[in-house]
């Protein structure tokens, strides 16, 4: 089986569609999004809208469980709890129903998705884990793939029995080793914090165990412009061009 797997789309209609295009023509069976699909973007509707229109199967992301049950708001900064409520006032009713029956994990093809950590939280960060408690994860796991968003960060961390690794991957291809368990970060697709300004996602084939990692570039400028018009704070905007931390821009069409 071929998956897609989308993190953090965060209502970027502009980042979620280039990536759609990008898997168009390569014969993926399954599309799976790990939640975060609203807020901080200015299209949370019509990111919903598409999500339930492809048929993708998602988890609950933060961002979810915070609309879900307004106590999972005082989780967030101010400035997030003012996007997020702009992308809540966008959300209809159908989109609103859609959410509150999102699960907290999936499991599919013996491989687990989950927004934050494993096994099912949308809102523990896995830097986060000292490395004895990512260990017991990972050996309590009944799945050798576990697939997470959350820091939208890129990231492969694997064990063998014994030693943690952990890597930031760049876009290429990445074979899994069957005899390890890996946690995989498929970073973000609308608000990537990783320096770059691609929509990041992944690719997995359960059947060769090829991991690729994909970066694509989208038209961000026209998303910093529906931010700035949609009042959200503007920060959400800037961070586009630069993934976060100009220091670590590394240019814009990955
Ligand atoms: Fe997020």
């Amino acid at each position: 089986m071929k998956l897609a797997v989308l993190s953090d789309i965060h209502g970027n209609l502009e980042a979620f569609q280039a990536v759609l295009d990008a898997i168009e023509h390569l014969r993926i069976d399954t599309v799976i999004s790990l939640g975060d699909n609203i807020g901080y973007g200015p299209d949370s509707e019509a990111v919903v809208a598409l999500i339930r229109a492809r048929k993708i199967a998602s988890v609950l992301g933060n961002h979810e469980m915070a609309v879900k049950n307004k106590h999972n708001l005082a989780w967030f900064n101010p400035v997030a709890q003012t996007a997020l409520a702009i992308a809540q006032s966008q959300l209809s009713d159908a989109s609103l129903a859609w959410i509150n029956q999102l699960p907290r994990y999936r499991v599919t093809a013996g491989l687990r998705f989950v927004h934050g950590a494993p096994p099912d939280s949308a809102f523990l960060y896995l830097f986060q884990l000292p490395e004895n408690k990512l260990i017991q994860k990972l050996a309590q796991s009944d799945e050798s793939v576990c697939f997470v968003g959350h820091t939208h960060e890129l990231g492969i961390i694997s064990w063998d029995g014994t030693r943690l690794e952990k890597h930031p991957p760049g876009p290429g291809r990445y074979a899994l080793d069957p005899d390890h368990k890996y946690i995989i970060n498929a970073g973000s697709v609308g608000q990537p914090r990783d320096g770059s300004a691609g929509a990041k996602f992944v690719l997995y084939d359960t059947g060769t165990r090829e991991l690729t990692v994909r970066a694509v570039a989208y038209p961000f400028e026209k998303t910093q412009r529906k931010i700035i018009a949609a009042g959200i704070p503007r920060m959400y905007a800037d961070r586009l061009a630069m993934g976060t931390d100009p220091s670590k821009v590394k240019g814009t069409n990955q």
